[in-house]
């Protein structure tokens, strides 16, 4: 596939990445189950997008779920699997929005692959049914690693090329058309990049911020995006 010029890329607004965390102490703050932070996580999310959709934001890439998550227990995983088959079908709202879905992560073909039908479905539905709305694009990563892309980018660019370059790289990452991040969020007062978009956040502004994730709102999202301005 082609890649687009750095022109092409940056058209339509920054490019805003989210890790998304502290679900959980949000939760055991109130006395809540973890699982209660996923939910109110999840509604959140909704919130931010259309707030993202209002501002210069053109994409937004949101960490949902890492492949290192799945050793969390049972039924927090199927909780947050669940949440990610609602957050792709809030369709309606989404194209009420203009907003595009993508999703980044472990090719559902790969060996190890562990992500079940119906998410995989409500995946591939929201990118249909999004696909020709023209205003901000919301990448979720639902089983994502950095390493793994990056593995598996260099390995398709020795098969396919017989060298490694960093435009081969690059061009085989997992969405070859993703811009650069321009400013990386992370909630909860942890300053860790967690496997997130290693090759992607390069030149990457960073916000961190001590509210977990549901609480994350317009106020933090444009001292995020002031960073860009300083
Ligand atoms: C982020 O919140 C959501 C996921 C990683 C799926 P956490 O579940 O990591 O919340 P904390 O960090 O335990 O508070
Ligand atoms: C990173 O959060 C992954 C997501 C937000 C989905 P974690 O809570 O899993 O990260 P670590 O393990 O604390 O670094
Ligand atoms: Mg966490």
């Amino acid at each position: 596939m082609p890649s687009q010029s750095d022109a092409e890329k940056s058209k339509n607004g920054a490019h805003v990445a989210c890790i998304m965390d502290g679900n959980g102490r949000w939760a055991k703050k109130r006395g809540l189950p973890r699982t209660a932070g996923h939910t109110a996580g999840e509604e959140n999310l909704a919130e931010v997008v259309r707030q993202a959709a209002k501002r210069n934001v053109g994409w937004l890439t949101v960490f949902g779920f890492s492949t290192e998550n799945w050793v969390r227990p049972k039924a927090e995983v199927r909780h947050i699997l669940a949440l990610h088959k609602q957050l792709f079908g809030r369709i309606e709202e989404l194209n009420a929005n203009n907003v595009r879905v993508q999703w980044i992560g472990r090719p559902f073909d790969e060996p190890g692959s562990k992500t079940p039908l119906y998410v995989q479905k409500a995946i591939r539905q929201a990118i249909a049914d999004t696909a020709s709305n023209t205003g901000m694009t919301l990448t979720v990563a639902f089983d994502y690693g950095s390493r793994a892309e990056l593995a598996r980018a260099v390995r398709k660019s020795k098969i396919e090329l017989f060298t490694v370059t960093k435009q081969s790289i690059e061009e085989r990452l997992y969405l070859a058309q993703m811009p650069p991040v321009d400013v990386l969020v992370r909630t909860s007062g942890e300053s860790r990049i967690s496997n997130f978009l290693l090759w992607q956040i390069n030149h990457a502004a960073v916000y961190f911020t001590q509210r977990p994730w549901p609480d994350f709102d317009a106020d933090d999202l444009d001292a995020a995006l002031a960073l860009l301005d300083a």
